[in-house]
């Protein structure tokens, strides 16, 4: 076998058998605070999780270490079975790796379908080309499936100042979504959102493509309980509970710290 045959089998033996994401010893410190302590993970391909926990428990620093916006102190990460510890977020996304952002980074003065488009052409070969984008090409196509999946059609030549905030949250998530991903993190998706706007979002991801996992941050019980099949708690940098979102929700310690006022 050649060189090059050996790296293609190898990568394909990598990303056809391996989880999705396997986390061992992970922690980060920042100065003398550990944000995260020897965390332990693994999500299989298609599995979606939701990852529990109060404010300052190490949820969106463990998002950062994933996607490699910040390096972690130490501890491996294996995305599809490749170890990308030491890889910058561009080549994780190479290899299906999204994520969504606690705080907003649209951009407001374009429309929903021209944000969505942008997104899509980001992640394409085609992102450095000088070329004047085509109304009709494939990006295009692949833009307005997105803005349906996430129920903005009607929005689609709005701009995204004139959106409500729920429907702002919905366009993240169809950002998310560009360039077809393996595996995405949402932090804290339904964030400020009514109930309405809840169940909205609950729809979407519920229907994402059965092969698409994620990993979904949320303080609301019932939104992680109703989009994930399994769930993870996390308190103090640390994991300290695994389970099925019924075992979870019924667990005695989970409801002492987490329902008894814990969260914020
Ligand atoms: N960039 C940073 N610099 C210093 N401390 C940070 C930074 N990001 C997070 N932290 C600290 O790490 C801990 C975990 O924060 P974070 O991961 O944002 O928690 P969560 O998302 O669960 O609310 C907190 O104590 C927070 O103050
Ligand atoms: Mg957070």
């Amino acid at each position: 076998m050649t060189a090059r045959a050996s790296t293609v089998a190898s990568r394909i033996s990598a990303t056809g058998t391996a989880n999705a994401l396997e986390l061992r010893g992970l922690t980060r410190m920042f100065g003398a605070l550990a944000a995260l302590t020897d965390i332990n993970l693994t999500v299989r391909p298609g599995e979606r999780r939701a990852v529990l926990g109060s404010n300052g428990a190490g949820k969106t620093t463990l998002f950062n270490c994933i996607t490699g916006d910040f390096p972690p102190t130490a501890g491996t990460i294996r995305l599809f079975g490749e170890d990308v510890t030491h890889f910058p977020p561009h080549e994780r996304i190479r290899r299906g790796l999204r994520r969504t952002y606690q705080i907003s980074l649209l951009f407001a003065g374009l429309s929903v379908r021209d944000n969505v488009y942008l997104a899509c052409r980001g992640v394409s070969r085609y992102r450095f080309s000088l070329l004047r984008p085509r109304r009709d090409d494939a990006l295009m196509a692949s833009a307005e499936g997105l803005i349906e999946a996430v129920h903005l059609s009607d929005a689609r030549e709005t701009l995204v100042g004139d959106l409500s905030y729920g429907q702002q949250r919905q366009l993240e998530v169809a950002l998310a979504l560009a360039g077809a991903p393996r595996f995405v993190l949402f932090d804290e998706p339904a964030a400020g959102l009514s109930p309405t706007e809840r169940r909205e979002l609950v729809e979407i991801l519920t229907n994402l493509p059965s092969h698409m996992g994620f990993i979904i941050i949320e303080h609301d019980m019932d939104v992680a309980l109703r989009v994930a099949e399994s769930v993870t708690m996390m308190h103090n940098g640390r994991i300290f509970k695994e389970g099925k979102p019924a075992e979870i929700e019924s667990d005695a310690e989970v409801q002492a710290l987490y329902l008894g006022g814990g969260h914020g």
